[in-house]
C-alpha cells in the first residue's frame, strides 16, 4: 500500500499520548486523524470512508476498545485496528484479538519502535487478507459460472436430436447421449466404460469400424438403426492442442454423431421411383406420337402433297408450314425421349439396379467410337476435333457401352457449348497432378477440352449435380436438360474411378475422368499426337 496515502486514526483519551502517537506515527511517514473515545471514533469512521487504520486505546470514557471493535466489526466494516494495551493486561490484548483486532502493541517504553513495525505488519496482514477475500470471491464466481455452462452443456446434449458418442483414445464409451441410446435401442447409461467392440455389432459394427478408423479426416457410414430405421453416423477424432510444442496434436478420442435420416432416405426413394414411373409411363404414348407423326410426316410427303395444285403460292406456303410443324413435333419428341430415357437411365444407375458388363476394353477405340458417334455435331458447327492419344495406354475392366456414352456426353457438350476453337481429346497413363485420386494406383486419364464459353467458378460445383444448367440460362435457350454429367459421374464412379471439370468463364473448359487400368498387358503400340480437323 502507497505509505503517503495511508490515514490512521488515533484513538486516545489522554491527550498527552494522543499527540505522541500521532508525532510518533507521522514521522513514520502516515497520515493521521484522532478521537477521544470508541463512539467518537466510531462516528469518525462511518463517516470518513479515507480511515486505512485504527491505533486504539483499552479504556476509554463513553465507549471502550474492545466496544468499538465489536461496532466497527457488528457494521460490517474490515479497516484493522491495533489495540494499545498496558504491560500488566495481556488478558485485555487476548479479549481484544478474540473481539477482531488485528495485533496489538504494549504501552512501554519501546512503543516508538513498535507501533511502527505493528502497524506495517498490520497493514501488509490486511492487504493479504483482502487479497485472499478477492480471491475467494473470484474463484466462486468462475465456479458458478463454470456449474452454469457444465449444466446447460448437459441440458443440450441430452436434449439434441442427435445422438451423440465420446470415445477416449482406448475406444471406450466415455459419453452417450439419450437420443443414440433410442436410435440404437440401448440403454445409453450402461455404455459408459464399456469397449466399443463389445457394445457396437450386429447391426452396429460399422460404427465400432469407423471409430477405429482414426484418419485425421472426418468419416462418415450408414448404419442400421433400431426399428429398422436408417442412420448416417459422422465421426472424428478428438485432439488436444499442443501450444508450444513440435509434436502432434495430442489424440484424446473419438467423436461420434448420429442421425436419424429414415424420413430423408424414403422421400428420395419416393421421388425416385415417382420420376422412374412417370417417365415410364410417357414413354409409351411419345412412342406413338412419335411414330405415327413419321408416318403422317411420310404419307403427307409421298401420297397427299403431289397431288395438291402445283401453282397455288398459298398452298405451297401451306405444305411448307405442316412439313416444318411436324419437323419440330419429331425433333421435340426426339429431345423428350432422350430427357426420359436419360432420367430412367440414372434412376436405376442411382437405386443399383444396373447390371455393369465389365471385360477388358481399349481406351482408344473407346474414344474412336465417341469421336465417329459426335462427327457430324463437329462438322455442322465447323469445329475441329484433336486426338492426343499416348502410347501403349493399358485396357480398362469396364462396361465399353458406357464408357463410350460418358465419352459421347463430354464431347456433345464441348461441341455445344464452343463457337469458335477446337475440341482436344487426350488419352494418357500418369495421373494428372490435380487428380482427386492419389496413392499410386494405375489409372487411364481421359481428358476434353474446349476453348468454348468456360463456367464461372461459383457454378463448377454444381454442373455435377442432376437438371443443373449453369450460365445465363435466361437468356440462353437451355440446350438439355442437365443430366448428360450427373449420368458420366454415376458411370465413372461405378467403375472405381472420379471424373472433375476445370474452367474459368470464357476461357473453355477440360473434363477429366480416370479409370483404374486392368491388369491386362498394355496393347500394341499406336500412333502418338494424331490431329484431325472435322
Ligand atoms: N464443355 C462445357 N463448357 C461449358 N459449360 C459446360 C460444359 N459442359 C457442361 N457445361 C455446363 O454444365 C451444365 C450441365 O451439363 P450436362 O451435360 O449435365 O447437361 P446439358 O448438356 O445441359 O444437358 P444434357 O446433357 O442432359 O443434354 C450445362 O448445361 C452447361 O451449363
Ligand atoms: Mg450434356
Amino acid at each position: 500500500m502507497d505509505i503517503a496515502k495511508t490515514k490512521i486514526l488515533i484513538v486516545e483519551d489522554d491527550p498527552f499520548v494522543q499527540d505522541m502517537l500521532a508525532t510518533i506515527l507521522e514521522g513514520g511517514g502516515y497520515a493521521t486523524d484522532k478521537a477521544g473515545n470508541g463512539l467518537e471514533a466510531l462516528e469518525k469512521c462511518l463517516t470518513d470512508r479515507s480511515i486505512d487504520l485504527i491505533v486504539s486505546d483499552v479504556n476509554m470514557p463513553v465507549m471502550d476498545g474492545i466496544q468499538l471493535i465489536k461496532e466497527v466489526r457488528k457494521r460490517g466494516m474490515e479497516v484493522p485496528i491495533i489495540m494499545v494495551t498496558g504491560v500488566s493486561s495481556i488478558s485485555v490484548a487476548v479479549d481484544a484479538l478474540s473481539s477482531g483486532a488485528i495485533d496489538y502493541v504494549l504501552k512501554d517504553e519501546g512503543i516508538e519502535e513498535t507501533i511502527i513495525i505493528t502497524v506495517k505488519r498490520a497493514l501488509a496482514k490486511h492487504q493479504l487478507k483482502l487479497q485472499n477475500l478477492q480471491l475467494v470471491a473470484d474463484l466462486a464466481k468462475k465456479t458458478t459460472e463454470q456449474e452454469d455452462t457444465l449444466s446447460s452443456l448437459t441440458a443440450i446434449i441430452s436434449n439434441m436430436p442427435d445422438g451423440l458418442l465420446v470415445t477416449n483414445a482406448q475406444v471406450q464409451i466415455t459419453l452417450a447421449n439419450p437420443a443414440l441410446g433410442r436410435m440404437c435401442g440401448i440403454d445409453e447409461t450402461k455404455l459408459i466404460g464399456q469397449h466399443c467392440q463389445d457394445a457396437f455389432h450386429g447391426n452396429l459394427a460399422p460404427l465400432f469400424e469407423m471409430i477405429c478408423s482414426k484418419t485425421d479426416h472426418p468419416v462418415a457410414v450408414q448404419i442400421e438403426l433400431a426399428g429398422g430405421r436408417t442412420g448416417s453416423a459422422v465421426a472424428a477424432a478428438i485432439r488436444k492442442q499442443l501450444a508450444f510444442s513440435e509434436k502432434r496434436d495430442e489424440f484424446l478420442g473419438n467423436l461420434v454423431i448420429v442421425r436419424d435420416i429414415t424420413s430423408e432416405k424414403e422421400l428420395e426413394r419416393m421421388k425416385d421411383d415417382f420420376l422412374s414411373t412417370v417417365s415410364h409411363e410417357l414413354r409409351t404414348p411419345l412412342t406413338s406420337v412419335l411414330g405415327f407423326t413419321r408416318v403422317i410426316k411420310k404419307k403427307l410427303a409421298e401420297v397427299v402433297f403431289p397431288q395438291l395444285p402445283p401453282a397455288d403460292a398459298k398452298t405451297r406456303r401451306t405444305v411448307q408450314q405442316i412439313s416444318d410443324n411436324l419437323d419440330i413435333i419429331v425433333a421435340e419428341g426426339e429431345r423428350l425421349t432422350t430427357l426420359i430415357n436419360d432420367v430412367l437411365d440414372l434412376s436405376k444407375m442411382e437405386a443399383g439396379r444396373i447390371e455393369w458388363r465389365r471385360e477388358p476394353a481399349p481406351i482408344p477405340e473407346i474414344l474412336e467410337h465417341a469421336i465417329a458417334a459426335t462427327t457430324s455435331l463437329f462438322e455442322r458447327k465447323g469445329i475441329a476435333i484433336v486426338k492426343n492419344i499416348a502410347a501403349g495406354l493399358p485396357s480398362v475392366s469396364c462396361d465399353r457401352d458406357r464408357i463410350i456414352q460418358v465419352v459421347i456426353n463430354l464431347l456433345s457438350n464441348a461441341v455445344k457449348f464452343t463457337d469458335s476453337g477446337a475440341v482436344t481429346v487426350t488419352a494418357r497413363r500418369r495421373l494428372p497432378t490435380d487428380c482427386p485420386l492419389e496413392g499410386g494406383e494405375d489409372f487411364v486419364a481421359v481428358t476434353v477440352s474446349d476453348t468454348g464459353i468456360g463456367i464461372a467458378e461459383k457454378d463448377m460445383d454444381k454442373v455435377f449435380e442432376k437438371f443443373k444448367q449453369v450460365g445465363d440460362t435466361l437468356t440462353d435457350r437451355p440446350k438439355g436438360s442437365g443430366l448428360g454429367l450427373p449420368i458420366c459421374k454415376q458411370i465413372v464412379e461405378s467403375h472405381g474411378g472420379k471424373i472433375w471439370a476445370e474452367s474459368s468463364l470464357g476461357n473453355g473448359s477440360l473434363f477429366s475422368f480416370i479409370l483404374p487400368a486392368s491388369q491386362n498387358p498394355p496393347e500394341s503400340r499406336r500412333d502418338n499426337d494424331i490431329a484431325e480437323t472435322a
